[in-house]
């Protein structure tokens, strides 16, 4: 069959459950990912074919794609704040406003004298998202990243030599320390943050796939982990260090009132793209 031919029926396929736009997208990233063709090939060669072979792989795309399997972990990889990552059932697909939260760690702080180490440490690392664009965008910054999950913290290993970047994980559980080894200039966490009420506005694809220990917290406790890590932060911040967080969009009054509680400083709560409250940092 062309492929022209197939995409057509591809995008059929899946409408009950994507629109056209989306579904044509994962043709088009499969495409690029399985045969190395680009948008443009097809367009300029109406004529291009799939083989027996290539229709069983593509047919297994689809059935996945049917039971809404996210396509990054289809292909096994997804791209943050221009870098490539590979992700798996283990860690959470890296999201936009977390970039937003990355610009804003780098933009203030890439000025800083660059004879000077910047230590920073990234809590709650999963695929190493923020530690490894942090330690690729701040030549001075000496890098550190915890996480519960060892199988997490082996895929973050393989994206940083991957990324050609040299971080030190650890695997430690945030909520069983007391103090952390050693002071740092900037501490940063997206840590879990979704409450079990909101699981009512969560895509299937997240709910079904994503890792669990990555998304949710206790409705009781929702800021378990913001408390614990900025109480840590408190003690193993050094002098003028930073504290940033990616937080839950309904809860930035009680992510600011905590940290006022706590007598941090230049406390700034910030807006993602959406207009959502997502992120906020304070100094010691
Ligand atoms: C929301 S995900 C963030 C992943 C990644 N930093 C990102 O921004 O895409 C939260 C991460 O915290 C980790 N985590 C959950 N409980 C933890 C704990 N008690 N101690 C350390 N890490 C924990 C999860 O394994 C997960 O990788």
């Amino acid at each position: 069959m062309k492929i022209k031919q197939y995409r057509t029926q591809f995008i059929k396929e899946l409408s009950p459950f994507y629109d056209a736009y989306e579904a044509e997208s994962f043709f088009y990233l499969i495409l690029e990912d399985k045969h190395r063709l680009r948008q443009i090939d097809l367009a300029l060669n109406h004529e291009l074919n799939f083989s027996e072979k290539d229709f069983v792989v593509w047919d297994s795309f689809l059935n996945q794609l049917k039971k809404e399997v996210p396509i990054q972990y289809l292909l096994g990889k997804t791209s943050f704040y221009g870098l490539d990552f590979e992700v798996n059932e283990n860690v959470l697909i890296p999201r936009p406003e977390t970039e937003e939260l990355v610009e804003w760690i780098i933009n203030e702080n890439k000025k800083i004298d660059k004879s000077k180490e910047i230590k920073i440490l990234d809590i709650g690392t999963g695929s190493g998202c923020i530690a490894i664009s942090l330690a690729k965008n701040l030549p001075n910054a000496k890098v550190y990243a915890i996480d519960v999950s060892k199988k997490a913290l082996d895929t973050a290993k393989r994206n940083a030599i991957n990324n050609k970047v040299d971080v030190t994980f650890m695997l430690k559980n945030i909520l069983e320390l007391e103090i952390l080894k050693s002071d740092y200039d900037i501490i940063v966490s997206n840590p879990p943050y979704v409450r079990n009420l909101e699981k009512a506005e969560i895509k299937k694809n997240v709910l079904d796939f994503e890792p669990h220990l990555a998304l949710f917290v206790d409705d009781n406790d929702a800021l378990v982990f913001y408390r614990k890590i900025a109480e840590l932060a408190e003690k193993n911040l050094l002098e003028n260090g930073k504290l940033y967080f990616e937080i839950n969009q309904y809860l930035g009054k009680e992510m600011t009132d905590l940290l006022e509680k706590m007598n941090f400083k230049n406390i700034e709560l910030r807006k993602d793209i959406y207009d959502n409250d997502r992120m906020i940092k304070g100094n010691i």
